[in-house]
């Protein structure tokens, strides 16, 4: 069944919805994305996504092509118009098209894309069952991972690589720390404090993250915002990653390092459980 697309402005089937071989996206990556998860047809932590958003254009000083609102009305009748009950909304802004110049044009129209993946019973993901294994790969990726652009050729080797090494997916590792996922923050557990890298331009603020720490704490977990190295993660009694995708999924390998006793851990798991619930509730 074809989706119902959504490119500047308009509502179209998925094989009528198109853009300039000349969009900045395309030739430079000159663009910048979310993804927001959406349970019961009702999008979850979308006030953090749009604020993200705002950040990652102000950063490459681009202009917010819609309002808070407007961004809201437009997720809600992608819903609406795909009858999405669980799935994904990709959003994607890119500073528009241009004749091929590495300077920023000086009037470009931003060009903007929402479309949906449905993902029915995606809270109820199998894996968040068995955990997933991850194995380190070196993180090579620009400078600003905290802007959320479409450069994302690196993170799609890294989960290659992972794959070829038998396990779910990667972590990268620069200067003999974890930053993050390949499209997820990461987290060990170890004598119940929960340690995850701090924020700064090595890694993506999550909006899962954000939300997961604040339940933690809430929880009375305690938390320490730091660098981690692999051999670190090996001797966890556990570990996580999260995602607006995945929400909170269990890690139960580490370059083939098995933690615990190989199963979802329970703060992990109590983690997972509390994210969702919360989350179900504050949706919008
Ligand atoms: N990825 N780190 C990276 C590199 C990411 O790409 C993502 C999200 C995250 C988690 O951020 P959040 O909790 O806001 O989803 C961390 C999305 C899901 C993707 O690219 O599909």
């Amino acid at each position: 069944m074809s989706r119902i697309v959504y490119v500047n402005g308009e509502y179209l089937p998925e094989e009528a919805a198109k853009v300039s071989v000349f969009d900045r996206g395309f030739l430079f990556a000159d663009a910048v994305y979310e993804v927001t998860s959406v349970l019961g047809g009702k999008l979850i932590d979308f006030a953090g996504h749009a604020a993200r958003l705002s950040r990652s254009l102000g950063e490459l000083e681009m202009e917010n092509p819609l309002t808070e609102a407007e961004w809201l009305a437009v997720h809600r009748e992608m819903v609406a118009r795909n009858g999405l009950e669980d799935g994904l909304i990709y959003l994607q802004v890119t500073r528009g098209a241009a004749d091929r110049d590495f300077a920023f044009p000086e009037a470009a129209t931003p060009t903007v894309v929402l479309f949906t993946q449905s993902k029915p019973g995606l809270a109820e993901s199998p894996a968040a069952k068995t955990g997933i294994k991850v194995a380190s790969v070196p993180d090579i990726r620009w400078g600003r991972r905290d802007i959320k652009t479409v450069q994302l050729l690196y993170p799609s080797m890294a989960k290659m690589a992972a794959k070829k090494l038998g396990a779910d997916d990667a972590w990268l590792v620069e200067d003999g720390f974890v930053t993050e996922g390949s499209s997820n923050n990461a987290y060990i557990v170890k004598g119940g404090t929960i340690v995850t890298r701090n924020l700064g331009t090595e890694i993506l603020h999550g909006i899962t993250r954000a939300a997961v720490l604040r339940f933690a704490r809430e929880a009375q977990m305690k938390v320490e915002e730091r660098p981690f190295t692999v051999e670190e993660a090996q001797g966890a009694d556990e570990a996580f990653v999260t995602s607006a995708s995945a929400f909170v999924m269990p890690v139960v390998a580490v370059d083939g390092a098995v933690l615990g006793d190989g199963t979802p851990g329970p703060v992990a798991l109590r983690l997972r459980e509390i994210y969702l619930e919360e989350s179900r509730k504050a949706a919008v």
